[in-house]
Formats: C-alpha cells, sequence, structure tokens
C-alpha cells in the first residue's frame, strides 16, 4: 500500500483570520499573518486498486489575483489535477473507488473524469451541487460503528476506513489508513494549516459549528493517543508530512514558516473569469477589446452573468 499526494497549486497562503477565526472572529486575529498554502489532495495504491480521496478543481478554474487585503489564496497551478494524476503515471480508467471527504469544488471538480469508479460519499452530501449527474455515488451509512474515538465509521476494505467528521460541510468525512503501525489521517478541510491545529482552532468555513467543534476535538483526542501522519489539502504541511511520514505531536508543533507573497509580481493579464461559469474572457479572442471597455450590458456569453461576476486573473 503507497499514498501519494497529487500536488496541483502551489505558494498559496491562509491568512490568521481565515484559518483561526470560525469560533473567536476574524477581527481577534492579523491578516498580516499568513500561513503556506497549497492544494493537493491523495491516491492510495493498494497493489489491486487505484483509490482516490477527493478529486481536484476541474482543468477551467482560474488562479485568483491575491492582494495584501485577501484572506486566502489556493496558489500558482502546478498544473490542473488531471495533469497531476497522470503525471503519479496512473490513468483514469484504473481508479476503481473515490472516497469524497465533501462537495466543495477543490475537493470534487473532477470526480466525473473517473469512468470506472464508485464514488463513496457521506449520505448527507447526496443532493449538493457539484454532485448533480453522477450515477455512480455509492452513499457510505457508517454501518460499521465507532472507529476509535469517532462514534460512526465504515470500512471501505482492509485498513481504510471512512469517518464521520461532519461540520465544514454538513457531510464531511475523514479517511484514516493504516499503514505500518501509522495513521494516515486524509481530511478535507477539519482544518486549513496545521498551525490551527496546534492552536485548537475552527477556520470561518463551516455549514454547522457545534459540529465543527466536536469533529476538531475529536481529531484532536485521536491524535493524541494513535501516532497519527495528518494530510491537510490546503497546506505544504499536508504533503511534507506524508513523505517524511512524519507523525503529528500537538506538543511539538513543527515550526512555522510564513507564506512569503509578493504582490507585485502578480500582474493582471487582461483576462477575467466569471466566477459563476468559469468561461475565461481573453482580449486576444476578442479583437483586442479589453474587458473593461465592453458594454455595461455585456453578459458571459456561457452563463449569461453580468459583468461584475467576473474576477481579473
Ligand atoms: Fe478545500
Amino acid at each position: 500500500m503507497e499514498i501519494k499526494a497529487v500536488k496541483f497549486r502551489k505558494d498559496g497562503f491562509y491568512s490568521q483570520p481565515f484559518a483561526f477565526g470560525g469560533e473567536d472572529g476574524m477581527d481577534k486575529y492579523d491578516k498580516n499573518v499568513r500561513y503556506r498554502g497549497s492544494l493537493q489532495n491523495y491516491l492510495i495504491d493498494t497493489g489491486s486498486e487505484v483509490i482516490l480521496v477527493d478529486t481536484g478543481f476541474t482543468a477551467d478554474v482560474p488562479v485568483e489575483i491575491p492582494n495584501e487585503e485577501s484572506l486566502a489564496f489556493t496558489g500558482e497551478a502546478i498544473s490542473d489535477y488531471m495533469t497531476a494524476f497522470k503525471a503519479l503515471g496512473y490513468k483514469p480508467e484504473q481508479v476503481t473507488k473515490i472516497l469524497l471527504t465533501h462537495r466543495h469544488s477543490d475537493h470534487s471538480g473532477s470526480i466525473g473524469l473517473f469512468p470506472n469508479a464508485k464514488i463513496y460519499v457521506n449520505a448527507h452530501e447526496l443532493g449538493a451541487e457539484e454532485l448533480k449527474g453522477l450515477d455512480n455515488l455509492v452513499p457510505v451509512e457508517f454501518t460499521d460503528g465507532a472507529y476509535y474515538n469517532f462514534p460512526e465509521s465504515q470500512t471501505i476494505m482492509d485498513g481504510i476506513h471512512f469517518i464521520k467528521a461532519e461540520g465544514h460541510t454538513r457531510g464531511n468525512s475523514i479517511i484514516v489508513v493504516e499503514k505500518d503501525g501509522l495513521f494516515y489521517m486524509l481530511h478535507g478541510d477539519i482544518t486549513y494549516v496545521d498551525e490551527a491545529l496546534y492552536e485548537n482552532k475552527q477556520s470561518v468555513v463551516f455549514d454547522d459549528l457545534p459540529a465543527a467543534r466536536e469533529t476538531l476535538d475529536r481529531v484532536r483526542e485521536f491524535v493524541k493517543n494513535h501516532p497519527t501522519v495528518y494530510c491537510g489539502t490546503h497546506t505544504p504541511q499536508g504533503y511534507e508530512s506524508l513523505e517524511a511520514n512524519r507523525v503529528m505531536d500537538l506538543n511539538n508543533p513543527v515550526p512555522t514558516v510564513f507564506a512569503e507573497v509578493n504582490f507585485s509580481a502578480r500582474e493582471a493579464s487582461g483576462k477575467y473569469i466569471c466566477s459563476i461559469c468559469g468561461y475565461v474572457y481573453d482580449p486576444a479572442e476578442h479583437d483586442g477589446v479589453a474587458f473593461e471597455d465592453l458594454p455595461d450590458d455585456w453578459r458571459c456569453p456561457r452563463c449569461k452573468q453580468p459583468k461584475e461576476k467576473f474576477n481579473p486573473a
């Protein structure tokens, strides 16, 4: 059994108000403190099956241009998710199972591109906009009972457990892989950055805050009592821990390396992206007409949204 990170964005950041401010309020924290960000999902090669934990953005999701006020930046593109997946040496047809931590598009975007995969998802996530039109969903009902201090779980196969961990979204789940005496916790946004786990802080993104608090308490309890490699989606510490088989020790935090962001290095390209459907307006494809010079009643040719729904890229 091998676990690999599928890395597709790097050099992003999460500000302290975003990463810590869910319970105390964002104004308690300093927006100039920025923790390193990245985007990666995970792949489990069991030797006989290829299993994905989440499936990135679709290729057409643009990279944002952050400024000093930005609370979060998902990072520069390394490649799109599918290119990153294929670069690990796999073909989409080989994937037999996708274990979805939650519905958000940075975790589920490319989910429809694996023709032979069954998609395991917490039944509470069914009906989500992001999962519409998929006919290969397997609702997980958590019929196997407790997994250590987590009350509800389901064993997907020997050593791979799907654990109810709600709060960030209504149907959030954690995947734990047992390997060589360690517990690899592959999670979708229990925390955005590992510093929030050490500091016991909730991010500002949640559907159900009391449930998210209960989940964070259970995760910290689990990590205290079991040698856990804590693999997040939005911080380089996720894949750094995986690649070093580094066990999370809440009493001895890995020292924080703050993100360095050169905002002036990110010049606008002149392209604009529809925040609703991802359509890219490129002046080069429109006789050089700048987006700013389009008439006020111009609308997205794909989804008919007005100009103000577009962001610079
Ligand atoms: Fe996420």
